[in-house]
């Protein structure tokens, strides 16, 4: 099969890395980065650009394209491939609506009975605080629409909340945040979820957790992932399946009852409260970091499975998971989330023999591998145990060096 996958980050490394063990694929990526260019041939089309990735796909004659991040997917990645006949894992515009507006997700959860905080939308300040009363430490306020994880707030006290609205409404977070859903807060271990759907029906990986801040102990700002790992520790037997039914199924069944076959990765970010697993957020797409720690365990063709899902055929029962545990830690750039410097060498990757380096934000220039972003590898081992596996993960960190290196501890070892 030929495969494009479109993205540059350290998910779409891992894409490519987990199309290429199983099955003779030929691979693409695009915009691609250093990393994916050892499984893949890396060709420079922007992952915004539709109809230039279309053209690529075309002049590539590809079989399939897997779409690694959820704009392009949003603004219609998948009806352009489908207007000229290509197959594309990923849903159309309106099933990625589930990702690109936390109100029209929430509506889709009430009408399948997908248990989720209860929320209410809002277009104005004075609205949702009086909402939200005296106690705006039971709610969250979240951003209706994309904000790259930059769209979801927890105020600690009334003056924060105002604050937060007042720039939300006012245009800070753009259109995307002009519409605020105000929704209960929950408390409990957060796992993520997930599922490769053909409209009709699932195969779910197996579950995983990212740590998002910045900071020790999950403290700071979000970040777009610092580390997972795969399974979380105390993961009860079965539970995939059950989300599989209680979440999954439900959902692509109320998006085919609007008129939606939902074909792509369903992500969803899950709540373990008392009461049971809830709903935080879906995704349109693999998570990142999370495919970093579940790809490596999973066995089988994937490209067989990606385009039987985006087909919409019969799921292959090829895939199979190989037990053990998986765990990715982030080297990132110091200074980010917030501001940091770039182009520094990156030394110490060949030393590294225990783990893999799924490259993020990297460039060559003058034949050196350099920094080029925030987070800049996602280096993963895998071990029969968690610990063992963080064990292994972090012996290769150490190999590896760059300036103002930064990376968290305590990954999979404090639980968000
Ligand atoms: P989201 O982008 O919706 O996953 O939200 C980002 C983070 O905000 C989640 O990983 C949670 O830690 C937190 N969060 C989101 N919704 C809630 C909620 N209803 N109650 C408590 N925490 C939440
Ligand atoms: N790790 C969170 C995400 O992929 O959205």
């Amino acid at each position: 099969m030929r495969v494009l996958v479109v993205g540059s980050g350290g998910r779409e490394h891992a894409l490519v890395w987990g199309l290429a063990r199983k099955g003779d694929h030929t691979l693409f990526g695009a915009p691609g980065n250093p990393g994916m260019a050892r499984e893949s041939k890396v060709c420079a089309v922007k992952a915004d650009d539709l109809e230039g990735m279309a053209d690529l796909a075309e002049e590539l004659s590809v079989d399939l394209v897997v779409v690694g991040p959820e704009a392009p997917l949003v603004a219609g990645m998948a009806e352009v491939l489908a207007g000229r006949g290509i197959t594309c894992l990923g849903p159309d515009r309106q099933g990625s609506m589930i990702e690109g507006s936390k109100w029209f997700a929430k509506e889709v959860m009430d009408s399948a009975g997908v248990p989720t905080a209860e929320g209410k939308l809002f277009e104005s300040r004075e609205e949702a605080l009086s909402y939200m009363g005296d106690d705006v430490r039971s709610f969250v306020l979240k951003a209706d629409g994309l904000a790259a994880g930059k769209g979801v707030f927890l105020p600690q006290d009334l003056e924060e909340a105002s604050g937060t609205l007042e720039e939300l409404f006012g245009g800070k977070l753009g259109e995307s945040g002009k519409r605020v859903v105000v929704e209960r807060r929950l408390s409990g271990m957060e796992a993520s979820v997930l599922a490769i759907c053909n409209g009709k029906d699932a195969l779910v990986l197996p579950a995983s957790r990212d740590h998002k801040r910045i900071g020790e102990g999950d403290t700071g700002p979000n970040t777009g992932g610092m580390g997972a790992v795969c399974p979380p520790p105390e993961m009860e037997d079965g539970f995939e399946r059950r989300i599989r039914e209680m979440v999954v199924l439900p959902v692509l069944e109320e998006m085919r009852r609007r008129g939606c076959e939902y074909r792509g990765v369903l992500y969803a970010g899950l709540m373990l409260t008392d009461q049971g697993p809830h709903v935080l957020e879906f995704n349109v797409r693999f998570g990142d970091p999370e495919t970093q720690a579940v790809l490596p365990l999973v066995q089988g063709d994937l490209a067989e499975a990606l385009a039987a899902a985006a087909q919409g055929e019969l799921l292959p029962s090829t895939l199979s998971f190989s037990g053990g545990a998986a765990a990715c830690v982030v080297m990132a750039s110091g200074g980010y989330p917030i501001s940091y410097e770039k182009g520094y060498e990156i030394t110490g990757l060949s030393e590294v023999s225990e783990a893999l380096v799924f490259h993020a934000g990297t460039a060559v220039v003058e034949g050196s591998l350099v920094t080029a972003g925030g987070r800049v590898l996602g280096v993963t081992a895998v071990s029969d145990g968690l610990d063992r596996a963080l064990d292994k993960a972090y012996r290769a960190v150490e190999t590896i060096d760059f300036r103002n290196s930064y990376y968290r501890k305590d990954i999979g070892r404090t639980a968000p």
